[in-house]
């Protein structure tokens, strides 16, 4: 199992290994609109564990240019383990 948590919030979710975090970032407060990595609505903050979601896909890419601290939320999975995001 893996564990989502929202440093702004305080909340955390725990989440299949290998399970994308839309859902879990929806219910914390994250704001989605297209859902497809195109709009960058969801763009989130990852504090701690960037090692622990999925490579960044060719939407996020796109979008976000240089590789940092930011994702899309719509298009990240969590492969295990804890990460901390902000929003
Ligand atoms: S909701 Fe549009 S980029 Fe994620």
């Amino acid at each position: 199992m893996a564990k989502l948590i929202f440093e702004n919030t305080g909340e955390d979710h725990t989440l299949e290994d290998n399970s994308p975090i839309a859902e879990a970032c929806e219910e914390g407060g994250v704001p989605f609109a297209c859902t497809e990595g195109i709009c960058g609505t969801c763009v989130i903050e990852v504090v701690e564990g960037m090692e622990n979601l999925t490579p960044f896909t060719q939407e996020e890419q796109d979008f976000l240019g240089e590789q940092n601290t930011e994702r899309l939320a719509c298009q990240c999975k969590i492969k295990g383990g804890c990460v901390k995001i902000t929003f």
